[in-house]
């Protein structure tokens, strides 16, 4: 999870390093550090936050050409300076950073010991830096052999830059199940664990792949397999613009995130749905159709908020298209023994597109046989890569650590598949097709218009901002809907919080009702509305706090709930795209009163590659 940057080329490296640091702290914010090649090489690092090591950095930092960076969520080891990336190797010839988790580090560690070598830090980094070294040392080859020989002993996932102080006209990247994106500039070249750092330099990068170890200097790069055998870059083109991963204008990436959702779903949209000609196409996925058409039974995978979108998939492809549909947490998935049907199709959802649990459910199902897809935002990720086919959600650079945007665009593209393939399998006819199209386009419209509401939803979150407890809950394709609404209240405001299928309340969760707990009901008018009014009357019988999502103009839930927030009318498919946002909302405004880091939640990260 932790985010690592790189520098060579002619400008001062400082600077890059620093800035590229900020663009990655969502991946990890217990400590930062940088290393500079200038004329002595120089670490600096410390506990805490990128703005931590600036503090640290005044008045002491040297000039140079060459440097990498790292931004750390801390695994092995606790969050300290010494812990602190980059880490330089015994005799202090290598420095390193390093992404992911080597975990034979323990046996490595004991060798080296045994031969002399002492440690600094408690970390797995240091072994890979150590080893290095030794090899260096002992073994009579440069710095490259060096780094591929100690990296063949290695079990475990890296992405990871080294800089050697003999050679110092180099970076040594390698990438094994750990991100590094390579940007290529003018006599220059860039290193980061994605590509937000480097946009704003160039557009042209290359997605190094697993096994890949680039040599770059200023002027060149080669890349390499670990085997030495020489390998083909491909340069692609950024597809994004700088203003993307910008707060543009507001107090955190979160709120910003959450307002672009119209737009972000229009961007789900583009080319793939036209109302006028109702017309739906999914690219990515027409070598698949025949597939998805006679499949049995769908498997969707996926951790946290992705998870949820796959349980709205989940009734979306239940409804539309008659296909059986398990939802897998992608971290329990491959720790059983899971039946996997050679007609059965794998779903993976995934913001990020590196998340470490759900690349190895995929991994496993695909070794069962499996076809696999992906729903995954960032591009040249490695999940896209994985996988058989899939669809980009095209949300844009989410840096929230709370997933907003993302979720809706997931749930777009769930509710394209399922149309498709319900009207391919002649489930859907001309005239719903025709409606349901002309509906969907207006969802970004509708969700527009719950935004102007968020003065009142900001009022909402007032009075409940210092609740310790809240309840989420909801039926149908409301019930993903409360969890993802417990999830964000408890990840970034520190409140617990429990989503739970409103029927569900009288199996226990009723217990907990008082007079001081907000119960946050999500019961827009759809087929169950009637049970979840009686659920409603549930809460208040016991002197419960009701705070309803309804539908414009409700008057029922209005006359017997606390608080009401509205939303615009909409068809059952498309409630869980409205429905969430007055629950972001809500969630957002909550935590900035309680003045919680919103963008950074303690102990989190974005991207979340440890298993
Ligand atoms: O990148 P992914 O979608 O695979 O990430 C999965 C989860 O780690 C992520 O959704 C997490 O739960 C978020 N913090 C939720 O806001």
């Amino acid at each position: 999870m932790c985010g690592i940057v790189g520098y060579i080329g002619d400008r001062e490296v400082l600077p890059v390093l620093i800035n590229g640091l900020k663009r990655l702290e969502y991946r990890g914010y217990d400590s930062a550090g940088v290393a500079i090649l200038g004329k002595k090489p120089h670490i600096y690092k410390c506990k805490g936050k990128v703005s931590d090591l600036e503090n640290h950095l005044k008045g002491k930092a040297d000039s140079g050409n060459i440097g990498i960076g790292h931004t750390r969520w801390a695994t092995h080891g606790e969050p300290n300076d010494i812990n602190a990336h980059p880490h330089s190797s015994y005799h202090g010839k290598f420095i390193i950073i390093h992404n992911g988790i080597i975990e034979n580090y323990t046996r490595l560690r004991d060798r080296l010991t045994e031969r002399g070598v002492k440690f600094k830090s408690e970390t797995d980094t240091e072994v890979l830096a150590n080893l290095i070294e030794y090899i260096y040392e002992n073994g009579n080859v440069d710095a490259e052999l060096a780094v591929r020989l100690a990296l063949s002993k290695v079990v475990g996932a890296y992405g990871l830059v080294v800089m050697c102080t003999d050679e110092q006209d180099k970076l040594i990247a390698a990438r094994r199940g750990s991100p590094l994106v390579v940007g290529v500039g003018n006599e220059e070249y860039f290193l980061a664990s994605d590509a937000t750092p480097i946009v704003e330099y160039t557009k042209s990068v290359i997605y190094l792949n697993d096994g890949d170890v680039a040599i770059i200097r200023k002027e060149q790069l080669i890349l390499k397999t670990l085997q030495n055998e020489d390998s083909a870059p491909t340069v692609q083109q950024l597809s994004f613009d700088i203003g993307e991963i910008d707060k543009g204008g507001y107090d955190h990436f979160m709120l910003k995130e959450i307002f672009e959702q119209p737009h972000s779903i229009e961007d789900t949209f583009r080319g793939r749905i036209r109302s006028e000609e109702a017309e739906l196409h999914l690219g990515g996925l027409y070598d698949v159709m025949p597939k998805l058409i006679d499949a049995k039974r769908i498997i969707i995978i996926g951790c946290g908020t992705s998870w949820h979108a796959g349980l709205v998939g989940e009734y979306l492809f239940e409804d539309l298209a008659r296909i059986s549909v398990e939802v897998e947490y992608a971290s329990e998935f491959r720790y059983r023994n899971p039946i996997i049907h050679k007609d059965d199709i794998v779903i993976a959802i995934s913001q990020s597109g590196e998340t470490a649990d759900t690349l190895a459910a995929i991994k496993q199902a695909k070794e069962q046989g499996a076809l696999v897809l992906g729903i995954c935002n960032v591009v040249g990720s490695s999940i896209p890569r994985e996988t058989h086919a899939g669809v980009y959600t095209h949300a844009g650079p989410e840096i929230g650590v709370a997933s907003t945007k993302a979720f809706t665009c997931q749930v777009t593209v769930l509710t394209m598949m399922a149309i498709l393939i319900g009207r391919q399998k002649g489930l859907i006819s001309d005239e719903k097709y025709r409606s349901l199209i002309k509906e969907f386009t207006e969802v970004p419209g509708k969700i527009d218009k719950i935004l102007t509401h968020s003065e009142h939803i900001k009022k909402l979150a007032s009075l409940y901002q210092n609740a310790t407890n809240a309840l989420y809950l909801g039926r149908g394709y409301l019930f993903p809907v409360a969890l993802e609404g417990a999830l964000k209240l408890k990840e970034i405001s520190y409140i617990h919080a429990e989503g739970y299928p409103a029927a569900e309340m009288k199996h226990g969760p009723i217990a907990l009702i008082d007079d001081k707990m907000p119960v946050v009901i999500v019961a827009t008018k759809d087929s169950s509305y009637e049970k979840i009014v009686s659920n409603i009357q549930e809460v208040k019988a016991r002197n419960g706090i009701v705070i309803a999502v309804v539908t414009e103009g409700d008057t029922v839930i209005r006359g017997m709930a606390d608080h009401v927030v509205e939303i615009p009318e909409v068809g059952n498919i498309f409630t869980a795209l409205l429905s969430v946002v007055p629950l972001q909302l809500f969630s957002y405004y909550i935590a900035v009163m309680r003045d919680c880091n919103v963008d950074q939640p303690r102990n989190l990260a974005k991207s979340v590659t440890v298993e």
